[in-house]
């Protein structure tokens, strides 16, 4: 989604703008835009449509800027247009702004304030530019009092850069909800929705609260509440690592992020399990887990589907009753809540506005909460009660694959250590079945050619698809469907398979994809009375199984890992059958279209 990137200082400010929009450039946009300012007052202006590519066109490097502020933009009010993209600038183009998140009372301000202001966009982030000149006009405010004004009456989430080109030695910004973090140099300092952006220039960074008023000059920078009162901060060191970003020999991340799945694993049992193969879990996480007498998931898109064979995981393991709920529906009609709940937010990024607005639910209600997330330091990993970390890297695909696995080890790793600690005999040895998870999943990756042909043979013309499975195979289903639909464009749906027949089957044509899947013996001979129904209909339908229950005309069959497991291999040729239909549909498969990594908008 947005992204925001701000630099003043010593260094080529184009550069440095244009790396860092660059590298947000998975997160999803429509249109990007940078301004500079020179010492004598004067601006430049730069946006344009569509990808980076075009703006890097236009822009003229050799201008001597002191300061400037870029922003990819993932159109919410108003189209994707020139005059929508950002920067936006106040009538007499003194001020010059960046916004990431939405500013709800946008067409309130209007009214109040700007009915004789002439508007050029759309957008709510015009809104707040002229407010600000609005405000140093007709209130005689110096320009941070101007902008401190305006952050008293603005309503929604925000993240913001400002230029005031009559002050280039100044970069003000503040934030609310929307990620911002500021980046500290020598000679320099930035302003940046997200650490991987400026990395290559700095990895030294300070915290931004909510409703805090930042003012950076070339080689200081002071954080005030809106009281006045200056705020002390100690920075920390990102733990990024610059390689990690890079696609190296691969066409496209997500099947890099693919391949990355046995790795994350192995790293995720020696982050969660000591020499002895014992879980190492903090005591009062996992005291606070054990206590819970129902633990509620909350997440969205992928993280939500993850969720269900969470939620499988700590029934079965750890015996704790547990409900998975989608973040957006949760905070605004609250369950029937047990009498000592535990929420676990599952979100790759940690910064998914839904999943947050829930978890400020939580706590106001003061309950205890943990973020299962791949980000340090984010947003909902702040303000959980307790944090783990999903050590998957970097994940750049739009696409969710590495975190999905990810996020099913950590809750597997989880169950098992309450498990333990609650003295419950274990069925399996979590450790060695993980270890052979990850060396599973290597098989089937090193099945890729025969995942391509098959995708070539049944998926490339097909307008629609289905998924099928019972229990965690249609949990995996979930995930696999809205994989296929979100990177090929086919319209896909899954189905718990015996559902089937209670309508969706009419949807069935001659040759219509149904692919099944089947890992549990208990219920494996259903759904297979179910692929003979469609199969009697004229659908194409194909069965990915696990050996143990597989059939000789079985279209993929992968080794055998213990039933509970077995989503996390199942899963791994279902994203691999929608990276090739994506491929060979010549779709960009990193960067769907309409879509953005990290959901910062409600
Ligand atoms: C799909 C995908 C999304 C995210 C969802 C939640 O591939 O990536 O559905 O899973 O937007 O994002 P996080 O996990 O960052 O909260």
């Amino acid at each position: 989604m947005c992204g925001i990137v701000g630099f003043i200082g010593h260094g080529n400010v184009q550069d440095v703008l244009m790396n860092g929009l660059e590298k947000l450039e998975y997160r999803g946009y429509d249109s990007a835009g940078i301004y500079l300012a020179e010492g004598g007052q004067t601006g430049h202006l730069f946006k344009e449509v569509g990808r980076i590519a075009n703006l890097k066109e236009t822009v003229d490097f050799d201008l001597p800027a002191v300061v400037g502020i870029g922003h990819t933009r993932w159109a919410t009010h108003g189209m994707a247009t020139k005059a929508n993209a950002h920067p936006h600038q106040s009538m007499n183009q003194r001020y010059s702004l960046v916004h990431n998140g939405v500013i709800e009372n946008y067409q309130a301000l209007k009214t109040e304030y700007l009915k004789n202001i002439q508007l050029n966009s759309e957008t709510d982030t015009e809104i707040v530019v002229a407010l600000i000149e609005w405000f140093a006009n007709n209130e005689s405010l110096s320009t941070k009092d101007a902008f401190k004004r305006t952050l008293e009456v603005i309503e929604g989430s925000y993240a913001l850069g400002l230029i005031d080109k009559e002050n280039p030695e100044v970069l003000y910004a503040a934030k609310n909800k929307s990620p911002l973090l500021i980046g500290l140099g020598q000679d320099f300092n930035v302003i940046v929705s997200d650490a991987m952006a400026t990395i290559d220039v700095t990895n030294e960074y300070l915290e931004i609260k909510d409703k805090e008023l930042i003012t950076l000059t070339k080689d200081a920078v002071t954080i005030e509440k809106f009281t006045g009162e200056v705020v002390q901060r100690e920075s920390y060191i990102a733990e990024l690592d610059a390689s990690d970003l890079e696609k190296g020999t691969y066409p496209f991340y997500m099947l890099k992020e693919i391949d990355e799945q046995p790795t994350v694993l192995r790293r995720l049992i020696q982050s969660y399990q000591d020499e002895q193969g014992q879980a190492v879990f903090e005591a009062d996480l996992l005291k606070a887990v054990s206590a819970a007498d129902r633990i509620y998931i909350i997440a969205c898109g992928t993280s939500y589907n993850a969720g269900w064979i969470g939620r499988s995981l700590l029934e079965k393991i750890a015996h704790i009753p547990t409900e998975v709920h989608l973040a957006s529906e949760f905070a605004y009609e609250l369950p029937l809540l047990s009498q000592q709940p535990l929420f676990i937010f599952l979100t790759q990024s940690g910064e998914t506005a839904d999943s947050r607005q829930a978890l400020v639910k939580v706590n106001e209600l003061g309950l205890p909460s943990l973020t299962i997330t791949n980000v340090k330091g984010s947003t909902l990993s702040r303000e959980a009660s307790y944090t783990l970390l999903l050590h998957a890297g970097p994940e750049i695909a739009v696409a969710s694959t590495k975190a999905y696995t990810a996020q099913i080890t950590v809750m597997a790793l989880l169950a098992d250590a309450i498990r333990a600690s609650k003295g419950i005999e274990a069925s399996f040895n979590m450790e060695r079945e993980l270890s052979l998870v990850a060396s599973v999943m290597e098989s089937i990756l090193a099945e890729k050619a025969a995942i391509q042909t098959w995708v070539e043979d049944s998926l490339m013309e097909t307008r629609n698809a289905f998924y099928i499975g019972r229990t965690l195979d249609y949990y995996v289903s979930m995930e696999a469907a809205l994989k296929l639909k979100e990177i090929s464009y086919i319209q896909t749906e899954s189905f718990a398979a015996g559902e089937l027949k209670h309508g969706t089957i009419a949807l069935i044509e001659e040759g219509t994809p149904v692919i099944a899947l089947i890992t549990e013996e208990i219920v494996g001979a259903h759904t297979r009375g179910n692929v003979e129904e469609v199969r009697a209909r004229g659908a194409n339908a194909i069965v990915i199984s696990m050996q143990e229950v597989a059939r000789v005309d079985d279209q993929f069959v992968i080794p055998t890992v213990t039933t509970a497991l077995a989503p996390l291999v199942m899963v791994v040729v279902t994203q691999l059958l929608a990276y090739y239909t994506a491929l060979g549909r010549g779709l960009d498969v990193d960067k769907p279209r309409n879509l953005a990594k990290s959901v910062t908008v409600e």
